[in-house]
């Protein structure tokens, strides 16, 4: 049965998009089967996997169009299931007693097919996230090492504590990773120390494991590839490899 993580931060631009992908790349490097779900209305994943946009997505899914069976599609790495614009409009759509469960639900007749179903959710706390968190064993939290990312954790703490209460008893979280870090300035250690005592105070911990600011993972992402792909001897990479291995570590191969 898969183990579902959900890749969330209701910030933009702290690198859920490139993390989901990359992760699930680099899981379905070392041979294990991957769902990727791309709930977010920017559609980044969809893009940067090439996914058919004429296909059903996964907003069709939670609205009860399509079967999810339907939505899946094949790229070159792992399974995707497509983002919509139309999860904009998730939250006025979505109404009414479950609307919670509606991911859950649907994953429930395909999870036997996965190792891994991985979800990258959109700068919000919409009710497309908290379908997410519903559906999830895990959370990881990616962050930049600055005071106005890690500030907007502990209002994320708040969501995982109502959704942990109210929908989702198993939910866990894995850990933060700090994100696009700068190594070697007093800032940066200034921070990791502050996400680390973040941490602590909400149960969790900073991942050892730090993926540092390099311009080959934008380029990557120009020319819609993976890091491991387009650069496999950059440090870009060496960062995503240790980073699984930890990632492994934690939640158990
Ligand atoms: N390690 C990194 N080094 C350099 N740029 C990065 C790194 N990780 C992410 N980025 C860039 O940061 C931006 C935001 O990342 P993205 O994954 O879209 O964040 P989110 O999904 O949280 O909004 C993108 O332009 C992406 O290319
Ligand atoms: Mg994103």
């Amino acid at each position: 049965m898969a183990k579902i993580i959900s890749i969330i931060n209701q910030k933009g631009g702290v690198g859920k998009s490139t993390i989901a992908f990359n992760l699930s790349v680099g899981l379905y490097k070392e041979g294990k089967k991957i769902l990727l779900i791309d709930l977010d209305s920017q559609c980044s994943i969809t893009q940067t996997s090439k996914a058919d946009t004429q296909k059903p997505t996964i907003y069709e899914v939670l609205v009860g169009e399509t079967k999810i069976s339907d939505a899946i599609q094949s790229m070159q790495e792992a399974k995707i299931i497509s983002g919509s614009s139309s999860l904009a409009n998730i939250d006025v759509v979505l109404s009414g007693t479950g609307k919670e469960y509606r991911l859950k639900e649907n994953l429930a007749s395909i999870k036997d097919n996965y190792d891994f179903i991985i979800i990258d959710t959109p700068p919000s706390l919409s009710i497309a996230s908290i379908n997410a968190l519903t559906a999830s064993k895990y959370m990881l939290v990616p962050a930049l090492a600055d005071a106005y990312s890690l500030a907007g954790v502990g209002q994320l703490y708040q969501t995982f504590k109502a959704v942990k209460t109210y929908c989702n008893l198993d939910l866990e979280i894995i850990g933060i990773v700090l994100n696009r870090v700068t190594p070697q300035t007093i800032l940066t250690r200034d921070m990791t120390a502050m996400a680390k005592d973040l941490a602590s105070q909400i149960g969790t911990k900073v991942l050892d494991s730090v993926l540092r600011e390099y311009s080959a993972i934008k380029e990557a992402q120009a020319l819609r590839t993976n890091i491991f792909d387009y650069a496999p001897k950059h440090n870009a990479t060496k960062d995503y490899k240790n980073f699984i291995k930890e990632f492994n570590q934690i939640i158990g191969e």
